[in-house]
């Protein structure tokens, strides 16, 4: 309330003595990664020397469909005001003072965030009044996209899964030497704390071995798309890996078992040679038992889970103007 007041009491002062102050913008849209740093700049006119003691520079911003500002610097007679600072901004938003006598109002937001992005007023007093409007448009590619490969159990169907997280909202779509695999994939989202989309795409397929599949993300505003590799090759070198492990098992329980039916063997033709019933159902038992162990754990180590690390993103375009 205090500021609309302000800034109504300011026009009215404005309409008399405007001819002596005209803001300027040399750049009337910023476009700022997620994240980064960004600078605003209102000029205004000075002659050779300011008197900081009679200058009002005050920046606001106002979020599309929303009524109220928020407040994000003040600037006034030469004293910064923070109690009136919005929460969202304190210790990110900054007024370049040294550039005051250069007649250069810039304000610097750092670590942007999504709601950073709207139209921003910047207003100055300084033997007379003026202001502009300047746009903020904050973006965040879906830079590390992360994959995982899946093979359903005892099916040759496998699932590729990617997710990453930007802003505004991508499609993806998935592609198998350059063609659009757009059918059976399932992309869902949700919205982070931070006003990210959380884009996951789960492609469910039965594919020729040792294929790359890509899923790219893209979206028109974002001038550029990222895309991530997923290679069946992934999951087979982790069977190859597993059968290694279960080869170097099987072949000392082989061993162990040859070793002890063997002996027992010996064992019972001795005992039969004193005893003339021999028990041969005993060794019978033992060998399909040592069997069935090994399968099992077989079927169990192929079918481990595959989390790839390998990443493949590529920007493209330019971002801001
Ligand atoms: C943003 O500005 C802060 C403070 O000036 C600095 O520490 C940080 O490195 C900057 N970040 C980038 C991405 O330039
Ligand atoms: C700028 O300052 C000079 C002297 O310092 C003065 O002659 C001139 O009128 C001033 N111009 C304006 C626009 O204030
Ligand atoms: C795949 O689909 C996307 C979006 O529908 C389209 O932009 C792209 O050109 C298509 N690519 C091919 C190779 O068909
Ligand atoms: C897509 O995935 C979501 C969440 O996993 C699920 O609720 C939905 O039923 C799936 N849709 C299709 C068409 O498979
Ligand atoms: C995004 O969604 C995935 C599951 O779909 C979840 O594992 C992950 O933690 C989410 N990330 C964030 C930052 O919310
Ligand atoms: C697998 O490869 C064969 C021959 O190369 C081809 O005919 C078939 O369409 C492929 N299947 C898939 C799912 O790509
Ligand atoms: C799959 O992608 C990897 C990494 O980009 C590449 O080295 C490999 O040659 C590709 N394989 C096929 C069959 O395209």
């Amino acid at each position: 309330m205090f500021q609309i007041l302000t800034i109504l009491l300011l026009e009215t002062q404005f309409s008399m003595v405007s001819a002596l102050l005209t803001v300027e913008v040399p750049q009337q849209l910023y476009t700022a990664e997620y994240g980064s740093n960004v600078t605003m700049e209102c000029r205004f006119p000075v002659n050779g020397s300011i008197d900081l003691g009679l200058l009002t520079v005050l920046w606001e911003q106002k979020r599309q469909g929303w009524l109220k500002s928020k407040e994000v610097y003040t600037f006034r007679n030469g004293k910064v005001l923070h109690p009136s600072q919005h929460p969202d901004y304190i210790g990110r938003a900054s007024l370049l003072h040294r550039e005051l006598k250069l007649g250069r109002a810039i304000l610097q937001i750092t670590n942007v965030k999504i709601t950073d992005a709207g139209s921003y007023l910047c207003l100055i007093e300084y033997q007379g009044v003026d202001y502009k409007y300047i746009a903020l448009e904050v973006k965040a590619s879906y830079k590390r996209i992360n994959t995982q490969v899946m093979r359903i159990p005892g099916e040759d169907t496998f699932v590729f899964m990617c997710q990453s997280e930007g802003f505004p909202l991508a499609e993806v779509f998935w592609q198998h030497e350059n063609f659009n695999l757009s059918g059976p994939a399932n992309t869902t989202y949700t919205l982070t704390a931070d006003g990210l989309y959380n884009v996951t795409s789960i492609l469910t397929i039965k594919p020729n071995m040792s294929e790359n599949y890509t899923c790219v993300f893209w979206n028109k505003e974002l001038n550029g798309e990222t895309s991530a590799y997923i290679s069946t090759l992934a999951l087979t070198s982790t069977q190859y890996s597993g059968q290694k492990i279960l080869i170097s098992l099987i072949i000392p329980i082989c061993v162990t078992v040859a070793v002890l039916l063997s002996a027992l063997i010996t064992f019972q033709k001795r005992k039969s040679f004193k005893n003339e019933k021999p028990k041969k159902d005993r060794k019978r038992k033992l060998n399909p038992n040592a069997k069935d162990e090994n399968s099992d754990d077989f079927s169990a180590q192929t079918e481990a889970l595959y989390l790839s690390a390998v990443t493949a993103s590529r920007d493209s375009g330019t971002v801001g103007l």
